[in-house]
């Protein structure tokens, strides 16, 4: 039943969707109408009543009572349709359904963490059950974020120290894009992620599956690629905005400061948690120190992961 995408508005995918498009198409057309009409007016009087030479003098118009109070009410008329209409979109918007499952959400620099009721987590993946009320607690570790969902129509800000949330209730299983909307650093753009809509049973297994334990290497691999970390570190060989990161364990590492050190376990920690200890040379000490933030088992895990890079 989701409406097809143009090329016009993405695919109307939640059920909030349409309404929000119903309004917009309703704005659009009146104003184009009235756009159209207000140019095509002004044309018109500017050829029926130009000056035609020196001595002309226009005759003199009596306004007419009807012609005004038309213009008056008519608008007045259109805007509080607008108004009533949008206040009732706004309140479903802004409200979740009683029922609704929360999540609660997390955004770095420069991805998204979501915690699940059940305690699993997820990065840059949000796994949700089609046709169920989804209520999103949203807060910042750092700076202001903004969580768009394009095919569910909604979007929010996401802000230090303050829950904000937002509500959605997809309509079809499927795969729809995440976007930060508030410019939030150098990798802004690339702060994506992606609502994973499955069915009842196939969320209740990913969330059982969340339970189990993967080997630390596996897990590594997996946060690798959760947290965005490929975007500004290979791992064969080539030159990032970081520098690349397999063949690095045992090796000496050189420093913007001239100073050495041998990569090992400790060195591998330090990089993650606190990147602007030792800068390689050559390279911008423009890593953040969100990771500091991760699990023990999270950084653990890492550290297998690029130990086993070669
Ligand atoms: Cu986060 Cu832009």
């Amino acid at each position: 039943m989701g409406d097809q995408g143009s090329s016009w508005l993405p695919d109307a995918m939640s059920s909030v969707a349409r309404d929000v498009d119903a309004l917009f198409n309703f704005v659009l057309i009146v104003s184009t109408i009235l756009f159209a009409a207000v140019i095509v007016s002004t044309i018109y009087f500017v050829i029926r009543y130009r000056r035609r030479s020196d001595q002309y003098v226009p005759e003199r118009i009596k306004e007419s009572k009807w012609l005004e109070a038309a213009w008056i009410i008519l608008p007045t008329i259109l805007t509080m349709i607008i108004f009533t209409w949008g206040f009732r979109v706004f309140i479903t918007l802004s409200t979740p359904p009683p029922d609704s499952y929360q999540i609660t959400v997390r955004a770095k620099q420069w991805f998204w963490e979501f915690e699940y009721s059940e305690g699993a987590t997820s990065t840059s993946d949000l796994y949700v059950p089609v046709g169920k009320p989804i209520k999103l607690l949203m807060s910042s570790g750092d700076v202001i974020h903004s969580f768009f969902v394009p095919e569910f129509r909604i979007k929010h800000d996401v802000i230090p120290n303050r829950y904000t949330s937002v509500w959605f209730e997809a309509t079809e299983v499927g795969e729809y894009r995440i976007y930060c909307t508030e410019y939030c650093g150098q990798q802004h753009s690339m702060m994506l992620g992606m609502v994973r809509v499955v069915t009842q049973e196939e969320f209740d297994d990913w969330l059982d599956e969340q339970s189990q334990d993967l080997p630390p290497v596996e897990l590594g691999e997996r946060l690798f690629t959760q947290y965005n970390c490929q975007v500004c570190h290979a791992t064969d060989g080539s030159r990032l905005i970081g520098p690349p990161l397999n063949g690095l364990f045992g090796i000496t590492r050189e420093f913007d400061d001239g100073m050495t050190a041998v990569a090992d376990d400790n060195y591998l920690r330090e990089s993650i948690v606190n990147p602007g200890a030792k800068v390689v040379a050559g390279y911008p000490n423009a890593m953040v120190a969100t990771y500091g933030s991760l699990s023990t088992k999270q950084i653990d895990a890492l550290v297998a992961y690029l130990k086993s890079l070669e």
